[in-house]
């Protein structure tokens, strides 16, 4: 066993139950290109969406700890995912994050690649030199509804396997027929399990979270779903939640939940939830904020929540859809990136306002920046040790434990 898994299995059978994890976990460089190789590298992770680039030639850069992926739109309008990686000696080809372009220009040496990754010239090769040898290596890529995914593994899983209980949750919205209205993006200076940790809980959502608690009720919060996935159970909440069902159903909307019942290296949920209080939709006041999208022909009172792995959720309203995504860049930095979706037909300043639906995620995503930095600050003291954790950190714990079931079965299997 190489030094790393050893730490690491010294490092696992430490790790206390209802406890955050050990300090190394969140601070030590070999850890975080362990998770990287094990753990991002082996999820199907959506990182934009198709109507970010429309036109043909139109590109746009994801950036994940060493791997720079190119997704441009080719001239017969598919859109491909590259490595960033000239074939020549290895230069990153794309240097701008996003733009448009005829055809892939390296800057070094100037080999030029179709938008398909062919390349279409190299100067002064050999004779024997075959272009078609040295196309530009593809990423394993497929888009549903829209939204563009990725994964990095050399042996992919089922991408159909992945998203198919995810399906009837993400369709009813209609994502495939929307474009962005918004993106912003939040660099945090912390590790990317403390992000995440941060996102899988709501202890922290009333003292931080004035936005997200007037929006959402005390039953909701501190249950933290409908099906008590990342918190305590509220009889209270079951029958707001019981009495909007039947609504649903006599709507004709889809409705229900998914959690992985037994340990899978998906990390999938999704549940369809009412709001409390008459809401309508994720805004501040609670009425509708753009036209109503997918399948709704009317405003249902509830919203859906879809974690496909930990680095992505989907937050929808009947009528736009905040879509994270979390980019782990270093040790200690990681990327947040905010997609607002609207219809397609909608009209910015007829049918929404970009500052009304983004309000709640972009208010509640800087109070979570500055918390996250504050506690990878404090981590990194000497003096760091796990505390226990609130019956409220249940999603907290149950992130933990699959991450180090993975971890655990990468110290067996130590392949990507
Ligand atoms: S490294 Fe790209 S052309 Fe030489
Ligand atoms: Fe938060």
């Amino acid at each position: 066993m190489n030094n790393i898994n050893s730490e690491l299995t010294r490092l696992i059978e430490n790790q206390k139950d209802n406890f955050p994890l050990e300090q190394k976990f969140f601070t030590d460089k070999q850890i975080f290109e362990e998770d990287f190789k094990h753990i991002f590298s082996n999820q199907w992770v959506f990182i934009g969406h198709i109507s970010r680039i429309p036109n043909k030639g139109d590109f746009f850069i994801t950036e994940i700890a060493n791997e720079s992926i190119i997704v441009v739109r080719d001239r017969g309008g598919d859109i491909n995912c590259f490595y960033n990686v000239c074939r020549h000696r290895g230069s990153h080809i794309c240097t701008k994050t996003e733009g448009s372009l005829r055809k892939l220009v390296c800057p070094y040496h100037a080999w030029t690649y179709n938008l398909d990754g062919s390349l279409s010239n190299a100067s002064m090769m050999d004779d024997n030199f075959k272009k078609e040898e040295w196309s530009l290596i593809k990423c394993n890529k497929n888009i549903f509804e829209g939204l563009i995914f990725i994964n990095l593994s050399n042996k992919p899983s089922d991408f159909n396997e992945f998203i198919s209980p995810l399906k009837p949750f993400i369709s009813l919205h209609g994502l495939g027929k929307s474009k962005i209205a918004l993106r912003k993006v939040y660099e945090i200076e912390g590790n990317w399990k403390l992000a995440l940790d941060n996102f899988h809980e709501c202890y922290h959502c009333h003292p931080s979270h004035p936005e997200y608690c007037d929006v959402h009720s005390k039953d909701y919060i501190q249950s933290y779903g409908a099906g008590s996935n990342t918190g305590p159970e509220s009889l209270s909440f079951k029958i707001l939640l019981n009495d909007w069902n039947k609504k649903v159903d006599k709507l004709g909307y889809f409705r229900g939940e998914y959690s992985e019942n037994k340990f899978s290296n998906f990390y999938r949920s999704a549940e369809r939830t009412p709001f409390s209080g008459g809401r309508l939709s994720e805004t501040k006041s609670g009425e509708p904020a753009s036209k109503l999208m997918g399948k709704f022909k009317e405003y249902d009172g509830g919203y859906t929540t879809i974690g496909p792995s930990p680095f992505n959720s989907l937050i929808m309203s009947n009528d736009f859809a905040t879509c994270f995504t979390f980019l782990p860049k270093e040790t200690l930095k990681t990327v947040v990136e905010l997609m607002w979706l609207v219809d397609e037909s909608a009209i910015e300043g007829v049918d929404y306002e970009k500052d009304n639906i983004s309000w709640l995620w972009h208010e509640t995503t800087l109070a979570d920046k500055r918390i996250i930095e504050d506690n990878q600050k404090g981590v990194l003291s000497k003096e760091y040790s796990p505390g226990p954790l609130s019956k409220m950190e249940i999603g907290l714990e149950k992130f933990k434990n699959w991450y180090l079931e993975i971890l655990k079965k990468s110290i067996n299997q130590p392949s990507y």
